[in-house]
């Protein structure tokens, strides 16, 4: 199985069928990303009436190319798919994506069967059909019509809804999230969530999977592979189709059996898999896992230049689970050296609005080195005595020198804007709202404490 999966995310060959000759249609942009991202092996355009393609050499078909194909990416019409198999099968391909649409999720069952019935006798895994791609960054391979520029990071990226996982990879990018892989699952007619896994279990590339789920095929194996996998890593789950009428939609989106909603989340839990609410907040915990900090409890200090901001995390921490514990007495005595009179040294930790960076620094500092401190989350509110990019580089050279966590909110104007970017361009978890903090924190604890069981 594992060698089949290496073929797709580590091919040296990759062949494009269908590769077009016209910009806008899906086999040239797909041909075109897998170019322009870097993709360093082999580029084989497969089309029957084109000499060269993006300057690259064209072969009219599968037969003609020269050397082996370790992976194909198949973009022509669905009934053209199952003999193209059958040459892929004799040229020893191991893997193919399928990229057609018109398979079982419009009914046409018996065109997928007839797909993977060749694809299995010719010792061929499918990923697909109805898919846009597969992306891999440690390997530059964009074979996707998403877009280019993805960034690279620790975040394994699994979905079954199409236009969805492309909406996503653009917007990871502005949000400046990397990205290990990304892959478009579709009808889930052979590969499925679980060999994923079992591949992205042993990935060094990869830290967290997020998965956008409508249906398992094979429950049981699922919770198998999920099981083994939350032991090392994270997997966060968005499933949606929870109530009927989603059920129903999921079902003619991607053929889904989608089962009883209840089922799913005792099951998840079970096997240490985090279910997501929505799609924020799965990439929100997501960041926070990429940061590769882990609490050793549930024992949190929030350090703020604002009381408001301290009271509101105090009740989002509580709901999720986290104490804001009373901080003992020596490192009461360390925190109160960076604040004026009326400032708390009690937990939330509130600077007050004199803050500047150096007493967050002090601050920030006193808590990583304290051994009752399993988590800070850190609060800033925008003043005129305070500089946020200062603020921010604070925050970063704290995290750079602590292995617990920190996650982070900043509230303000454009410096604040900017002071965000600076933190999550180094990997630093930071969010515009309080509550995005501490449900991160609170998912690296609770991960924690399912994988331990
Ligand atoms: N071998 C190699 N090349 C071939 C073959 C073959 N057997 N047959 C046709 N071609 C060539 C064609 O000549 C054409 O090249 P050209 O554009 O240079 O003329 C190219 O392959 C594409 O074939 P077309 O018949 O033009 O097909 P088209 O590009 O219109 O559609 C596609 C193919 C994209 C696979 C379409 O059938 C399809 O399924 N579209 C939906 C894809 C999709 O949305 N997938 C799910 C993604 S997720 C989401 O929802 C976003």
């Amino acid at each position: 199985m594992n060698d089949a999966l290496n073929s797709v995310f580590r091919p040296k060959s990759v062949a494009i069928v269908g590769a077009s000759r016209f910009p806008g249609k899906i086999g040239y942009e797909i041909l075109r990303n897998l170019k322009e991202y870097g993709y360093k092996g082999k580029i084989y355009p497969v089309n029957p009436a084109a000499d060269k393609i993006l300057g690259i050499k064209c072969y009219h078909n599968v037969l003609e190319v020269p050397g082996s194909i370790d992976l194909a990416i198949i973009s022509i019409p669905a009934k053209f798919v199952p003999p193209v198999i059958d040459q892929l099968a004799e040229k020893g391909t191991k893997a193919a994506v399928v990229i057609s649409s018109g398979f079982s999720e419009v009914g046409n069952r018996e065109l997928e069967e007839d797909l993977i019935r060749r694809a299995r006798r010719g010792g061929i895994r499918i990923i697909g059909p109805n898919v846009f791609g597969v992306l891999y960054s440690p390997t530059r391979l964009n074979a996707t019509f998403g877009p280019r520029d993805v960034r690279p990071g620790k975040i394994a990226f699994i979905t079954q809804s199409g236009a969805l996982g492309i909406a996503l990879m653009g917007w990871t990018v502005t949000e400046k999230i990397g990205l290990s892989a990304v892959v478009s699952v579709g009808n889930k007619a052979d590969v499925d969530d679980a060999d994923l896994l079992s591949w992205f279990r042993e990935d060094e590339n990869t830290k967290v999977v997020l998965i956008y789920m409508e249906g398992v095929v094979d429950g049981r194996r699922f919770l198998k592979e999920a099981r083994l996998t939350t032991k090392v890593k994270p997997i966060i789950v968005l499933k949606a189709g929870r109530s009927k009428k989603g059920m129903a939609a999921a079902s003619s989106h991607t053929g889904s059996m989608a089962g009883a909603d209840v089922v799913y989340s005792a099951s998840f839990k079970q096997a240490g898999v985090l279910r997501a609410e929505n799609l924020e907040q799965a990439f929100d915990w997501a960041i926070a896992f990429s940061a590769e900090r882990f609490p050793k409890g549930n024992k949190v200090v929030i350090i703020t230049n604002g009381g408001g901001v301290g009271v509101m995390a105090t009740d989002s921490c509580e709901a999720a689970g986290l104490e804001v514990f009373d901080p003992p007495e020596d490192l009461k005595r360390e925190f109160k050296k960076y604040m004026p009179e009326f400032g708390s040294a009690k937990n939330p930790i509130d600077l007050t609005g004199m803050a500047t960076h150096e007493e967050f620094r002090g601050a920030m500092r006193s808590a990583i080195k304290h051994k009752a401190v399993d988590c800070i989350i850190a609060l800033y509110c925008e003043t005129a005595v305070s500089d946020p990019i200062k603020i921010a580089e604070v925050i970063k050279e704290v995290f750079d020198l602590s292995n617990k966590p920190i996650t982070a909110t900043m509230i303000g104007g454009e410096r604040v804007n900017e002071a965000m970017a600076f933190l999550k361009e180094n990997g630093v978890p930071v969010y515009p709202d309080t509550e995005r903090a501490v449900s991160a924190m609170a998912a690296l604890v609770r991960w924690m404490e399912r994988r331990s069981l």
